[in-house]
C-alpha cells in the first residue's frame, strides 16, 4: 500500500499544466522541479522536469506519417528534443527504429532547429539510427493492424519500407542496418540517446558500453522507451546501477527520461558486464519502481521485478511476489476493462505456469496478439 500512498502524495503536491515557454539556449537544470502536465488515465500521465516539459508541444503532421509503437506525446517529445534542446554538442543516437518513426521525428526536429546550420557543419549526419530490419513474429500483426499496404513475412527484411519512411530526412541520417551486437564505437559525444532496442540483456550491455561514457554532463538526455514496460528487467537494473550519474527528468508514455549530470568513466560501465549480486539487482528494481508517480506504471514495474525474481530465485518466490503485487495494487488488478493492465497481468501469470517449453511459447505468442501500444 505504501507504493500507492507515495504516488498519491506526490500527485497531491502537483499543479496543473505548465505554460509553454521555449528557451532553446537554456542549459538543462537539475531535475529538482517536476510538473504534472496531464493528470490523466492510467499510463497516460506526462510528468517532466519543468525545463523539459515545454518540449512536448506541437510537431509537423509528417511526424505522424510512420506507423509506430510509440504514443503521440513520446513523438512530440522526440521532435521537441531535436528542434529545441539539441545544440549539436554531440550526435543523436536512435537505436531500434523499427519502421523509422523516431528517426523521422528527430530528422524533422533537426530541420526546424534554429541552430541547424551550425549543427550540420559539425555533424553532417547528426542522427545515427540502428535497426536490423528483419520481421519478427509480432510484426506481421502490427502491419495488418495498421492497415499497411506493405507486408512481409517473418524473417524477411523490411528495410525498403523503413528507407521509404525516413526518405524525407535521409540526408540527416547515418542509417546502420544490421545486428546491433556488431555495432562499434562511434568515437564522438552523444547528446541525445534514445533506446528502444534493449530487448535482451546482451543488447542492453552493448548499448551501455557503446554510449554511456559518451554522454555530456549537464546536457545529454537518455530516453529509455521500455523503462515503464512490464518486462525487460535488465534495463532498469543496468540504468539504476549508474543512477549516481543522472537526474530523473520524468515519464512520458512508457519512456523514462534521464539527464546525465556527471561524466561516466568507461570502467564503471564495463563493470556492468560482471554479474551483479542478486540482492543488488533486486534493490535496483525496487528503486526503479518508485520512479513513477503513476500507480499503473508502478504496477508494471512491480511485474517487471517479479520477472527478475523468477530468474534469480525461481518460480515459487516469483509466485509469492505476484500475490503480494495483487494485494498492493488492487485498483490496477480490478481494472479488467483496461487491456494494457489486464494483458500485463495475464502475461505475468503465464510465465509462472509450469508448461512444456513449446506450449509456453505458443501461449505467449497468442497473448502477444492482444497487446496494445502504451
Ligand atoms: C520495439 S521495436 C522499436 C519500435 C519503434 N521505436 C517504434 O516506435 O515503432 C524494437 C526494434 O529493435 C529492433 N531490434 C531488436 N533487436 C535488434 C538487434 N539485435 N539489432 C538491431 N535491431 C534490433 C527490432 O527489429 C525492432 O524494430
Amino acid at each position: 500500500m505504501a507504493l500507492l500512498q507515495g504516488a498519491r502524495q506526490l500527485l497531491g503536491k502537483m499543479t496543473g499544466a505548465v505554460p509553454i515557454m521555449v528557451r532553446p539556449d537554456r542549459e538543462a537544470s537539475p531535475a529538482a522541479e517536476v510538473e504534472l502536465l496531464t493528470p490523466s488515465r492510467a499510463l497516460r500521465m506526462i510528468r517532466l522536469n519543468i525545463s523539459f516539459a515545454p518540449l512536448v508541444g506541437s510537431m509537423p503532421p509528417s511526424c505522424l506519417d510512420t506507423p509506430s509503437m510509440m504514443s503521440v506525446p513520446e513523438k512530440q517529445f522526440l521532435f521537441g528534443l531535436a528542434s529545441r534542446h539539441y545544440a549539436g554538442k554531440g550526435i543523436i543516437v536512435d537505436a531500434g527504429i523499427f519502421l523509422g518513426a523516431s528517426t523521422r521525428c528527430f530528422g524533422e526536429g533537426v530541420r526546424s532547429n534554429p541552430r541547424q546550420e551550425e549543427i550540420l557543419r559539425k555533424w553532417p549526419r547528426p542522427i545515427v539510427s540502428y535497426e536490423r530490419a528483419i520481421v519478427n513474429p509480432n510484426m506481421p500483426l502490427f502491419f495488418r493492424k495498421h492497415g499497411l499496404t506493405f507486408s512481409a513475412a517473418q524473417d524477411e527484411s523490411f528495410e525498403s519500407e523503413l528507407r521509404r519512411n525516413i526518405a524525407p530526412v535521409k540526408d540527416l541520417v547515418d542509417l546502420r542496418i544490421g545486428d546491433f551486437m556488431d555495432a562499434t564505437d562511434l568515437g564522438c559525444p552523444v547528446e541525445v540517446l534514445f533506446l528502444d532496442i534493449l530487448k535482451a540483456p546482451g543488447l542492453s550491455l552493448r548499448a551501455f558500453r557503446l554510449f554511456y561514457s559518451k554522454l555530456i554532463p549537464g546536457r545529454s538526455l537518455v530516453v529509455h522507451q521500455d523503462y515503464f514496460f512490464e518486462e525487460l528487467p535488465w534495463i532498469k537494473t543496468h540504468h539504476e546501477a549508474l543512477a549516481a550519474y543522472f537526474d530523473f527528468v520524468g515519464e512520458i508514455g512508457s519512456s523514462a527520461v534521464f539527464l546525465c549530470t556527471k561524466e561516466i568513466p568507461q570502467s564503471v560501465v564495463d563493470e556492468l558486464e560482471n554479474d551483479m549480486p542478486p540482492a543488488d539487482q533486486l534493490r535496483l528494481a525496487s528503486i526503479a519502481m518508485h520512479r513513477s508517480a503513476d500507480p499503473a506504471r508502478r504496477f508494471f514495474m512491480a511485474l517487471s521485478k517479479m520477472r527478475l525474481i523468477r530468474k534469480l530465485q525461481g518460480r515459487v518466490a516469483a509466485r509469492a511476489y505476484l500475490e503480494l503485487i495483487k494485494t498492493e495494487f488492487p485498483e490496477q488488478v480490478a481494472q479488467t476493462d483496461n487491456k494494457r493492465l489486464s494483458h500485463a497481468l495475464r502475461r505475468a501469470e503465464a510465465i509462472l505456469v509450469k508448461k512444456p517449453r513449446k506450449q509456453r511459447q505458443e501461449g505467449m505468442r497468442a497473448a502477444e496478439q492482444h497487446v496494445l501500444s502504451p
